[in-house]
């Protein structure tokens, strides 16, 4: 009994040591952790189970046979973080370089179906060359085996991806298939084919960094949804991320215990639109203001920064915020805007997330940038998107909430539950000035009639009443009170059926 005993530890021992001490070192050196000191970051304190931790891959070409490392570059398993069920699986860079093998695969697939079942979020922390080089086609169906399950789990269950190192070829489109992707600066990258390919292929000069480095893809793509320092920095934000989310679409919000009250007034919204209705103002200060204890995780806050989306709670349970920022393009909405607001609505509308719109927005962006872009189709996301969410919706008009975008933005037409609006409102067709230039066309050239008409028009359509006598507007608030009305809003909708018709899937324009 002994010597099994000893023997076990023997091989955990040997796992537990990856690919070796002179490999771990380099990984150190490099400033990051190892896949198991990762672990033990992002999970709770002796919370972990692993999984496989005896796995070896099958490969006997390119002299594998006698290359086995116990566990075959994955640690994989179960723990909690701040008490709650997850399921994790961190790549060893120190075994072939984190490559995925069909053992490797399997051992994903396996915590990936069994999360599934129990229903808690997956998390993925990468750090991997990609397909398993020795392995050829083994590996391949190791990775579209991982895909299926990304499939099958969108939706059901949340899923992170945290890239922490090179991220190539097949190892992007897992990740991508998630439903948030963090990465850590100067150490992670994540690209389709490398520089050497490209500059082959485009013959562009390219580093790594500039390829697929995390400002790449937090400011550029919008492919990832923050980048981190560190990986310690990223893992304990993490641990603040995973809170907000529901454990599986069975689940409602998680709800936690806040000291700040639902009653509480902000006297200093009331001078937070300046009465100029052309300068800007911070739509953060307001999410920030109204949200328990300040407390928000901004989402892609360097992509798109003319919407601002992410999480926060109100009276204890977690809501997604989506907000018009009027300090960017005056708010506009564009396709990249549209493109990163309606994922996260569906995100939130997929796991039974309330949904908090704030609206501030002059229209869509013209111009033919926008219109060869494809701004009809991309636009139309959003517009789909907050039309097919049945989560309790709230929006609040602060100010402009101009044609198209007044509609798409959670409008009373599109299902909104409770719609207020700020006295600053204006809700029309568009800007007073731009109405007037066709409207009153041929008084165009005599500047006092055109300032008397726009005045008029001001008067008559700048303002939230005339949506107020049709009921698209339920009432007029004071900015002051915006998070006691919200907070009572959300507590009625609390428990909000509404079931779209039965459908196979519906066709979101893509
Ligand atoms: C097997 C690999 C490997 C791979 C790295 N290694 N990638 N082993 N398969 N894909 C091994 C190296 O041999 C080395 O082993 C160790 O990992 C560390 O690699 P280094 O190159 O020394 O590290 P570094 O300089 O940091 O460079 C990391 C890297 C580079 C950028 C990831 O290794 C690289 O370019 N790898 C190949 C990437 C790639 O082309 N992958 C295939 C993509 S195609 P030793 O023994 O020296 O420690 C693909 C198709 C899937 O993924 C499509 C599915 C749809």
């Amino acid at each position: 009994m002994h010597d099994i005993i000893r023997q076990l530890e023997d091989k955990r021992q040997q796992a537990r040591l990856g690919g070796g001490e002179n490999r771990i070192e380099k990984q150190h050196a490099k400033g990051k952790l190892t896949a198991r000191e990762r672990i033990e970051t992002l999970l709770d304190p002796g919370s972990f189970e692993e999984w496989d931790m005896f796995v070896e891959h099958r490969c006997k070409d390119f002299g594998m046979a006698g290359q086995t490392t116990p566990g075959d570059g994955v640690v994989t398993g179960y723990g909690t973080v701040n008490g709650r069920l997850i399921f994790v699986f961190s790549q060893d860079f120190t075994v072939f370089g984190g490559s995925l093998s069909e053992a490797h695969a399997e051992k994903i697939c396996k915590i990936m179906d069994q999360a599934m079942k129990v229903g808690a979020p997956i998390v993925g922390i990468n750090d991997s060359g990609g397909a398993r080089i020795q392995e050829g086609i083994e590996s391949l169906a190791g990775y579209a085996d991982v895909f299926q399950r990304n499939v099958m789990a969108s939706g059901v269950v949340p899923q992170i991806s945290i890239v922490m190192g090179p991220c190539a070829g097949g190892a992007v489109y897992s990740p991508a298939m998630t439903d948030f992707i963090f990465m850590v600066r100067d150490t992670s990258y994540m690209f389709v084919t490398g520089p050497d390919v490209v500059k082959t292929v485009t013959h562009e000069e390219v580093t790594l960094e500039e390829l697929g480095g995390a400002s790449t893809h937090t400011v550029k793509s919008g492919v990832a949804h923050r980048a981190f320092d560190n990986d310690m920095e990223a893992l304990l934000y993490m641990r603040r991320f995973i809170d907000f989310l529901p454990s599986s679409n069975r689940e409602k919000p998680p709800h936690r215990q806040t000291p700040d009250s639902h009653e509480r007034v902000e006297d200093s919204l009331d001078t937070l639109v300046p009465d100029n209705p052309n300068k800007p103002y911070d739509m953060k200060e307001l999410i920030e203001k109204v949200v328990d204890e300040g407390d928000f995780f901004e989402l892609q806050p360097d992509y798109a920064k003319n919407i601002i989306v992410g999480f926060g709670r109100m009276d204890g349970s977690t809501v997604g915020f989506v907000a018009n920022q009027p300090m960017v393009l005056a708010g506009c909405l564009d396709i990249d805007s549209s493109i990163k607001a309606a994922r996260f609505v569906r995100f939130c509308d997929s796991f039974n997330i309330p949904l908090v719109t704030f609206v501030d927005v002059p229209g869509f962006l013209p111009g033919t940038v926008q219109e060869y872009g494809g701004i009809i189709k991309h636009g139309a996301k959003l517009l789909y998107a907050f039309a097919e969410a049945t989560v309790p919706k709230a929006t609040v008009i602060t100010r402009k909430a101009y044609g198209g975008a007044y509609d798409v933005m959670s409008s009373k037409h599109l299902r909104g539950d409770v719609n207020f609006a700020w006295p600053s409102a204006e809700i029309a067709v568009m800007g007073p000035k731009g109405a007037v230039e066709i409207i009153f066309r041929q008084d165009m050239g005599d500047e006092k009639k055109i300032s008397e008409r726009t005045d008029e028009y001001r008067r008559a359509f700048a303002n939230p009443f005339i949506a107020g006598h049709r009921g698209f507007i339920d009432d007029v608030i004071m900015p002051r009170d915006t998070r006691v009305r919200l907070c009572r809003s959300l507590r009625m909708l609390q428990n909000k059926k509404l079931e779209n018709p039965w459908k196979k899937h519906g066709n979101i324009p893509l």
